[in-house]
């Protein structure tokens, strides 16, 4: 599958971002307080790692397969206000929101520029990743008392 010029450099960049959030993740599971909050930026860390694999798949000409089915995604569901975060990790999450925007929305240019179908719906599951990881985070910052729903 040749890539267009277009396509080349928009996935290039993302994939250097996906080497960002995988660093990102990994560092911040280091620094982070709580356990739980180690546990999900440890996990989002290797679902990083899978897109920057599966981006590097793409560059290389091949179009990898979809990834594995629709399963339920619904690992971080945070009843209520359990007990309050500390500041330090509230400051990791707010950064990590920060970064998975822009990595969210930049998928949505990669999107509209791609000519392969398939590619397009690669980059649609990544990018649905991407808002699940916003949401398991905004899950957890509530539940942690970090973010005050107006
Ligand atoms: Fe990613
Ligand atoms: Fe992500």
């Amino acid at each position: 599958m040749e890539l267009t010029m277009k396509e080349k450099l928009l996935l290039e960049d993302q994939r250097e971002h996906e080497l960002v959030c995988v660093k990102k993740y990994t560092e911040y599971s280091k620094r982070a307080d709580d356990p739980v909050l180690k546990n999900i930026f440890q996990d989002h860390a290797s679902v990083e790692q899978e897109h920057y694999d599966t981006l590097t798949k793409i560059l290389n000409g091949q179009v990898p397969p979809m990834a594995q089915g629709q399963e339920e995604d619904n690992k971080y569901q945070f009843k209520g206000i359990n007990t309050t975060g500390t500041d330090n990790d509230k400051y990791l999450c707010e950064n990590i929101l920060v970064a998975e925007k822009y990595v969210s929305s930049n998928y949505d240019t990669a999107i509209f520029e791609c000519r392969d179908h398939n590619i397009r719906q690669i980059l649609n599951h990544i990018q649905k990743e991407e808002q699940e990881h916003g949401e398991h985070v905004y899950n957890y910052m509530q539940s942690r008392g970090m973010y005050s729903i107006q």
